[in-house]
């Protein structure tokens, strides 16, 4: 079999095939939209539990040394005063005063002069670079109608209390962390957990971005998978080197991204966030270009100290067998979920020219994370063959995600399922019935072999657990 391929996808061919197959819908469609947000179909939710589930297996369950955690969106105020959101969670803004464009001035500064160009400036700088390079608004094409950059909080503010008398102001959190900074103690004295150790939580996060833009890789409302890894001073520069090295490899041989479309990006000194000493981004090549998919930073003792500083709890960890006492420093790999979706679909997209011409789109997930991991086919919808396929499907369903279609030719079914990333198709026929065998069709070689319906399972197993 010929097949040529077309190894860059755009953007666009990504949002188009989410759409039409049923991964992500535009949010609030019927009422015609609200800019920014997405609902994830059902083949779009499958793929985020199973990307949730792999990220839980590998840095949870097969981790001795680490616990989950499932913390509250609402937290205490002042968790935000502690941890320096309220004064340092901004992004430098600038508006247009012709046609009231809000714009992010660092991303601006950098569309128009190159990557880095923002990078360590002031807004007093911000603003002097602006000014002398007279660029025109990219919304309207007006210049010098902007106004002087300032800062811009991104935490979403509500209200918490039933009447307004109660009702207090509080943040929609903008990161999952501090919900694990907070409960450090309850874990160390309720597990009797030593350290190093970590506390992982997977949970929604909510940032009010200036731009956000390119489908899912920005968005307002966003979940996380992060993971606070608690150490003593001293011994962080080793642990940032394996979470570092251990991310990538999950990348990679879990979730089956291809080492090409991967890079490390160290951030620069004056990049780096108010809590970090030293941050390294893995990137991902998307199709729009490189952009950042996994943050790991190396924390120091900054939240800790703040939250003893603010809370008055004691929030040291007792080291019984060295008898000291400190503050640990902490190592944390923060991930998005949706840019994972995001790089995963990018990663797996395909369109082939099959030898009779015809062009195939199939998404290549690995069987793991596939939405659907078997698509089960009765040949025709009468003869007993719906009754042996819906009982191979239900014997199937124990190992996850499978789906029973009865509509149409074979051939339109295998496409159907290859554009949903289906590793597997199973066709009940005329002989299955008689000597209890079926085709098996695999998704990325298209080859079919006959196999008994007894070890299905198995066979199954083996591959997609
Ligand atoms: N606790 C550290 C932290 O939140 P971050 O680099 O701001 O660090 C971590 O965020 C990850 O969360 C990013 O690498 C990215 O994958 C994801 N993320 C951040 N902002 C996002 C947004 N507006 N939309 C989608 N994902 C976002």
């Amino acid at each position: 079999m010929e097949k040529k391929e077309t190894l860059d996808s755009s953007l666009k061919d990504i949002v188009s095939i989410c759409k039409r197959r049923g991964f992500v819908y535009p949010g609030s469609e019927i009422y015609g939209g609200l800019s920014n947000t997405f609902d994830y179909g059902p083949y779009g939710a499958e793929l985020l539990h199973n990307l949730k589930r792999l990220w839980w297996k590998h840095f949870v369950h097969l981790r001795e040394d680490v616990v989950g955690l499932d913390s509250s969106i609402l937290l205490n105020p002042k968790v935000w005063e502690a941890s320096g959101h309220v004064s340092n969670f901004n992004d430098p803004l600038i508006d247009c005063r012709n046609c009231k464009a809000r714009i992010r001035a660092d991303k601006f500064l950098e569309d128009q002069k190159g990557e880095g160009a923002a990078t360590g400036l002031s807004l007093q700088e911000m603003n002097r670079v602006i000014q002398e390079g007279n660029f025109p608004c990219p919304t309207c094409g007006n210049r010098g109608t902007f106004t002087e950059a300032r800062d811009f909080n991104l935490m979403f503010k509500t209200s918490h209390g039933a009447s307004a008398e109660d009702a207090q102001d509080i943040y929609l959190r903008p990161e999952t962390a501090q919900g694990i900074f907070i409960n450090f103690k309850n874990v160390v004295s309720t597990t009797r957990r030593k350290i190093p150790f970590g506390i992982a939580q997977i949970g929604k996060s909510f940032r009010n971005e200036i731009m956000a833009r390119q489908f899912v890789f920005r968005t307002r409302e966003f979940e996380q998978m992060e993971m606070e890894y608690f150490c003593e001073p001293g011994t962080q520069k080793e642990w940032f080197a394996h979470w570092v090295e251990y991310c990538l490899r999950f990348l990679t041989e879990q979730v089956g991204l291809k080492k090409e479309n991967l890079k490390i990006r160290e951030h620069e000194k004056e990049e780096l966030s108010f809590y970090s000493e030293a941050t390294s981004d893995i990137e991902y090549k998307y199709g729009f270009g490189w952009g950042e998919l996994w943050g790991i930073a190396s924390r120091t003792n900054y939240d800790l100290s703040q939250h003893e500083k603010f809370s008055g709890e004691d929030l040291k960890y007792q080291d019984q067998a060295a008898n000291k006492k400190y503050v640990p420093y902490v190592v944390e790999p923060a991930l998005g979920l949706n840019r994972l979706f995001l790089a995963t679909v990018t990663d797996a997209y395909a369109e082939e020219t099959l030898a009779d011409g015809e062009v195939r789109t199939v998404l290549r997930f690995s069987p793991k994370i596939a939405p659907v991991k078997v698509g089960v086919f009765p040949l025709m919808k009468k003869d007993g063959l719906p009754e042996l396929s819906r009982s191979i499907f239900g014997e199937l369903s124990a190992l996850g995600n499978m789906e029973y279609d009865d509509g149409g030719a074979i051939g339109k079914r295998y496409r159907r399922q290859d554009e949903i990333g289906t590793p597997y198709c199973v066709t009940v026929d005329y002989e299955s019935l008689s000597d209890k065998t079926v085709t098996v069709r695999e998704r990325d070689s298209m080859s079919q072999e006959r196999l008994p319906i007894a070890g299905l399972k198995s066979f199954f197993a083996d591959k997609i657990l």
